[in-house]
């Protein structure tokens, strides 16, 4: 059976999407999850874009063994050098050039005609081919560009050395059975197709990112550009767990494989979904909180009788733990470790120690622990050990009197500090105290405030958005208590910024 390349771009267009900013610790441990999922190409970011983008996709590049690490650059001489600098140490390096092939994008965006991109196009491609054997070559724009110009420049790039041509479909703009003609007039009129793979990048505007790049497959294309959980530029990339289970699920029509072990499906798009902020909408195919749950009737008796009746994908094949063990307070370390494992979590022994610490905490004020307060839990101890300021301690009054707080921070010279606030409610009087000892000038954009899993005992998570100096920083927290969920949360976003300033 044929095989279908798996082309992440979580690292690089889904970082894109608006608010997130990843550090480069944050995503070699996303770098390291997507290769243990088996992607074959890891897109880590865009080199010339920021010194921290440069330092991720260099530290990606020297710590993966398995997959390729491609780094993106525009068609212009510093953005090939500079990618080649970041992921020349990766044991499988690939430079990706791009350049605008549209009518529109090439008149209004670049101001070049159409000969010039042409000429740039092969220029730059052979110059990273002077770097390198594996590079990729976008024509950005091309599902809105005139086919026959596609055409001359996907055989220019390849006779200038590209191993890979991608076909964009930026805006997300085309139609699948569009889509997949256009991938099917590629190989009947570039004359040396055949000396390269066909991809192709599909954008979510019109919902059809994952159907456009299934009849991409089936008109040819042998690798596809996706992300986790669909995260991107806008309405977000093709989601790559919809793909992969697509073509697996129904081998019947598609008659290809993939390298993804899918069993790591799940855990990646929980991980991905808690370094980002991004939450997973529930009713998200593969890998949403009720993919596989049933509510009506009639399919709960079904899936119990035969569960294919209503299931046309087992859960654990996408790693979906199977929720039969209830953890509570009488649950041990040897049920906890193994719940972890179940979860596809591995802890060293000290963070396990205290993981477990956490666990047994939770356990006490909730009745029921779930796998996915568990999820909670284990991301707010791996915050609480990151970042310059460690909350230690909070005390918030408010209802009719004046909402005041007080708090106690451990500093980075290693003293603790406290002080107080006022505030219009409890939140704000805390993080009025909190500015007090990290003066760090900033604007609250967003606030959101959600329960983990039903009843009156949830813990509370809140993701936050910070601005400063022009620049957003995310900050998450969790906690039974939501308002030192929402200090947690505060502490988090500070500590990203500072890390970020100070390099
Ligand atoms: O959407 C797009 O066209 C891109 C290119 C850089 C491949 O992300
Ligand atoms: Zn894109």
């Amino acid at each position: 059976m044929e095989n279908v390349i798996i082309f992440d771009t979580t690292l690089r267009d889904g970082e894109q999407a608006a608010g997130t900013t990843l550090n480069k610790e944050e995503k070699l441990e996303i770098a390291r999850q997507l290769e243990k999922l088996g992607v074959d190409v890891i897109e880590a970011g865009f080199p010339v874009s920021s010194l921290g983008d440069f330092e991720a996709v260099s530290l990606i590049s020297r710590e993966l063994k398995e997959p390729v690490v491609c780094g993106l650059a525009r068609a212009n001489q510093k953005d090939i050098d500079r990618t080649w600098e970041a992921v020349k140490s990766a044991v499988a390096p690939r430079i990706h050039v791009f350049i605008s092939a549209s009518q529109i994008q090439m008149a209004h965006q670049l101001h070049k005609s159409p000969e010039e991109v042409l000429d740039l196009a092969g220029r730059m491609v052979a110059h990273a081919a002077g770097y390198l054997s594996d590079v990729e070559f976008s024509p950005m724009d091309a599902s809105r560009a005139e086919p026959e110009f596609i055409y001359r420049l996907v055989e220019r790039a390849i006779a200038c050395g590209a191993t890979t041509v991608n076909i964009p479909d930026t805006v997300g703009y085309a139609m699948p059975e569009e889509f997949g003609d256009l991938i099917d007039s590629l190989m009947k009129n570039v004359s040396n197709i055949h000396r390269a793979v066909i991809s192709v990048h599909c954008h979510n505007d019109l919902g059809l990112a994952v159907a456009n790049s299934l009849s991409a497959i089936k008109a040819g294309a042998r690798q596809v550009e996706c992300t986790i959980n669909g995260i991107g530029e806008r309405a977000g990339n093709a989601s790559l767990e919809e793909i992969v289970m697509a073509i697996a699920t129904r081998q019947d029509r598609y008659n290809i494989t993939t390298g993804i072990k899918t069993e790591h499906i799940y855990r990646t798009s929980r991980m991905v979904s808690e370094i980002t902020g991004f939450p997973v909408q529930p009713n998200k195919a593969i890998v949403g909180i009720n993919a596989f749950r049933h509510q009506s009737g009639i399919h709960q008796d079904g899936v119990i009788k035969m569960p294919k009746t209503y299931e046309i994908i087992d859960p654990q094949k996408v790693g979906v733990p199977s929720s039969s063990l209830v953890m509570g307070k009488l649950s041990g370390r040897h049920a906890f470790k193994e719940r972890l494992a179940e979860l596809g979590y591995t802890l060293s022994e000290e963070d396990f120690t205290r993981a477990f610490l956490a666990f047994k905490e939770l356990a006490d004020k909730k009745k029921e622990v779930t796998d996915r307060d568990i999820e909670s839990l284990l991301a707010e101890e791996k915050r609480a050990f990151e970042g310059a300021y460690h909350l230690e301690r909070l005390q918030v009054t408010c209802g009719a009197g004046i909402p005041t707080a007080a708090v106690v921070l451990a500093c980075p010279d290693g003293q603790t500090r406290g002080d107080a606030a006022l505030g219009t409610g409890p939140v704000d009087a805390v993080y009025k105290a909190i500015n007090r000892i990290v003066t760090v000038p900033n604007k609250l954009a967003e606030f959101t405030v959600k329960s983990v899993t039903e009843g009156i005992d949830a813990i509370g998570e809140v993701l936050i958005r910070i601005e400063s100096e022009g620049v957003s920083y995310t900050g998450r927290g969790a906690d039974t208590d939501i308002i030192t969920a929402s200090a947690k949360a505060y502490m988090n976003a500070l500590n990203r910024l500072l890390a970020e300033r100070n390099g």
